[in-house]
């Protein structure tokens, strides 16, 4: 008998898993909290499925001892959390210790448990206070959010190595200020513009306050991704219809941070849509602002969840479902989003309708590295990656069990594309599945579950499902087997 091939991770290869603040931690109006945007878009009516909110989610900051517990036995080796602006600095100005304390708590629960912390400081929980003086469209803000997270480097600046200053700003610019499906659910081309460039600024100040405190750090930026595919490589339309989706939601973040500028087509796009838009924006890119957001990273974290095949004209058969939750208008995040088509090309897809597509981590994780990160000696981490489905629990020997073979499959297909990538020639070293708790899936609410430990919002039990199991194995094994 030959023993079972497998594939084994690099030594140096990080296994994790990730959450984020509003998303699990509830306690919303406890130890001086106020209202982060997303606590006052949970009221509008129509926002959130079911009109659900992040009140209690999933008791996490009561909770949070027994789930670095369970990821102790689950043998992940780091967690990627977020930090609550509302809950440190909830007017975005004085400090509340209370809401500092709370990540102190769980960054030494962390270490104690030998698991290495791995902190995002912006997950979109803006403190309400600051959206009223315009939000990210406002420049202010940028500053701020530098005061912020200086306040969590003096807090836990000993304890902590790993920063991640902002998580996936194309949400938070486009997706909330243009597009109107996240908080503060605006419907402006020119806020949705403003505020990705005062993201980034914000992004590239802390980068650099950090850097001149402590050499050691290790500072990134994650974004989020799609591999845009022409559905005909030969039509001259469906290309540039892949060029302008890829262009507007990679390009726009990739080309400011590692070299400093702002892709030129597509502005050029978005003036066609919005000239005064564009206008407003060029005044809002001072002199050096592009310098300070291309300082130098450690780490580019990556999300991939799935790509998109487009087309310069309508399908004859478009891909059921999209992206809007509710039947609250939006527009679409894409300034110049008119005559992009999405395409069905038969794969599967997760219950959010996004196709299961590991082959396209491996070509992301490649042209990233390839384009951008390699040649300006940043390394890659997959920081997040992972799918809901519709999760049965059933009671199994006094237990709760979740057979939730889609995400067993779904898993083990990613890592098998990150093998790939490093097997041509990529430095990515870790992988965080999202997310390690069902938790609240923004404009979905608790509708959508992406755990790979379940969570009973009624009792608060966790449960780890067999994704969870599986995944453990990879990691005690430190391979996939084939
Ligand atoms: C990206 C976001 O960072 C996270 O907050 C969200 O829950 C997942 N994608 C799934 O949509």
């Amino acid at each position: 008998m030959t023993a079972t091939p497998t594939r084994p991770f690099p030594s140096n290869f990080l296994f994790g898993a990730a959450t984020a603040a509003y998303q699990i931690e509830g306690a919303a109006h406890e130890d001086g909290r106020r209202d982060s945007i997303w606590d006052a878009f949970s009221r509008v009516p129509g926002a959130v499925i079911n009109a659900d909110n992040g009140d209690v989610a999933c008791d996490h900051y009561h909770r949070y001892a027994d789930d670095v517990a369970l990821m102790k036995r689950m043998g992940l080796q780091t967690y990627r959390f977020s930090t609550s602006w509302s809950r440190v600095r909830p007017d975005g100005g004085a400090v509340n210790a209370q809401g500092v304390d709370f990540y102190k708590r769980l960054v030494d629960e962390l270490l104690g448990a030998d698991i290495l912390p791995w902190l995002t400081l912006y997950h979109w929980d803006l403190p309400q206070a600051l959206q009223e003086k315009g939000g990210w469209a406002n420049r202010d803000t940028a500053e701020l959010f530098t005061e912020y997270a200086l306040t969590m480097h003096d807090a836990l600046g000993d304890r902590v190595n790993v920063w991640t200053t902002l998580n996936e700003p194309w949400c938070s610019s486009f997706l909330s200020y243009t597009a109107g499906i996240h908080a503060p659910g605006h419907y402006s081309v020119e806020e949705g513009m403003l505020a990705s460039h005062h993201l980034l600024l914000g992004h590239g100040q802390t980068v650099r306050e950090l850097r001149a405190r402590d050499e050691s750090l290790n500072l990134g930026i994650t974004l989020n991704f799609t591999v845009a595919e022409p559905a005909d490589p030969n039509s001259p339309a469906d290309l540039d219809a892949a060029r302008r989706l890829d262009g507007q939601h990679n390009r726009w973040f990739l080309d400011p941070v590692f070299r400093g500028a702002y892709p030129a087509d597509i502005v050029e796009d978005f003036r066609a849509v919005d000239a005064a838009a564009v206008e407003s924006f060029e005044k809002a890119v001072q002199p050096g602002d592009l310098e300070v957001i291309s300082a130098p990273l450690d780490s580019l974290g990556v999300n991939y969840y799935h790509g998109d095949l487009v087309g310069g004209t309508p399908s004859a058969n478009p891909p059921r479902g999209g992206d809007a939750p509710t039947d609250r208008p939006s527009n679409s995040p894409f300034p110049s989003h008119e005559g992009i088509h999405n395409y069905e090309r038969g794969l599967e897809r997760t219950s959010m309708h996004w196709e299961v597509q590991p082959a396209g981590l491996t070509a992301l994780l490649s042209r990233v590295w390839s384009e951008y990160a390699e040649p300006a000696g940043t390394v890659l981490y997959v920081t997040e990656n992972g799918a809901a489905y519709d999760d049965e629990p059933v009671a199994e020997d006094g237990e709760t069990r979740v057979h939730d073979d889609e995400r067993v499959d779904f898993v083990r297909g990613h890592l098998g594309a990150i093998l790939d990538a490093q097997d041509a020639g990529v430095d990515v070293r870790g992988y965080f599945y999202w997310s390690f708790l069902d938790n609240f899936e923004w404009a979905w609410g608790y509708e959508k579950r992406f755990g790979i430990v379940r969570v009973d919002y009624d009792t608060q039990e966790r449960a780890v499902k067999d994704s969870g199991l599986e995944y453990s194995r990879i990691i005690a094994a430190r391979a996939l087997d084939a």
